[in-house]
């Protein structure tokens, strides 16, 4: 057992380092009938006490899916090295709303430093805005993502194709509002994380579980 940073943070940034286009995971959720939902996501940071952050818009599932149930589990397959991490904990959404963001820093309990602070997250997602491609940020000024399209009135060719972090304009000040309300924070505290080596022969599989003393156990495990 091991306290300070995990082992298993050090193997993951150490990867994103080698391969930084590896950004691409599926992400896990239970939908309120309790069945699994996944989807790739973007790996976007990871904070001083080591959350993992992407970003979503709240009008779709997955917030709706993480007010049910905080449970997550997420399946990162690193191409280049030909290792698996899984990682199960809890996601928690820090959006605009003040009330939803100030219910996840209480969830996820980080004592540490500024963390802890509903500040902090706004200029997070302040930065991670900003860090989106013009396409990307419009994308959240666009028709709720799901909706028949048949019973959206804009036309396609008609939606918002870029948006720029802020304006002066009144028109793109009043879109962006919009869709920077939609654009949210999903905090991935892990509980357990499961790396699978598969270039190794014989493939190695290791396993770390977070305790209640907030350390983590190591085992190693047949593949
Ligand atoms: C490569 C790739 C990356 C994606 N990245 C994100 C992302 O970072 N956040 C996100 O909400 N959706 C992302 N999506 C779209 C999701 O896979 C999914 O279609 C969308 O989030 C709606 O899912 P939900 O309604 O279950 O929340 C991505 C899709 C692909 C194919």
């Amino acid at each position: 057992m091991s306290s300070g940073k995990p082992e298993w943070l050090g193997i993951l940034e150490g990867q994103l380092k080698e391969y930084p286009q590896a950004t691409t995971y599926s992400f896990a959720t239970l939908s309120p009938e309790n069945k699994p939902k996944v989807r790739s996501v973007i790996h976007r940071a990871i904070t001083p006490s080591g959350l993992l952050l992407t970003t979503t818009d709240v009008r779709m599932q997955k917030p709706n899916h993480l007010a049910h149930d905080p449970s997550v589990e997420i399946a990162w397959w690193i191409l280049d090295s030909a290792i698996q991490l899984r990682i199960t904990g809890k996601a928690y959404i820090v959006s605009a709303d003040a009330a939803t963001t100030r219910k996840a820093i209480q969830a996820m309990g980080v004592q540490e430093g500024e963390e802890g602070k509903n500040e902090w997250w706004q200029d997070k997602r302040e930065q991670l805005w900003k860090d989106l491609s013009g396409h990307l940020r419009g994308s959240f000024g666009r028709p709720t993502p799901g909706t028949p399209l048949d019973q959206v009135k804009e036309k396609p060719e008609d939606w918002i194709q870029r948006l720029d972090p802020e304006s002066d304009d009144p028109k793109q000040k009043k879109d962006i509002e919009f869709a920077k309300g939609n654009f949210a924070i999903i905090a991935v505290q892990p509980t357990g994380v499961e790396v699978l080596e598969l270039k190794p022969q014989p493939n190695r599989r290791t396993q770390w579980t977070k305790q209640s003393d907030g350390s983590w156990s190591k085992v190693e495990v047949s593949p």
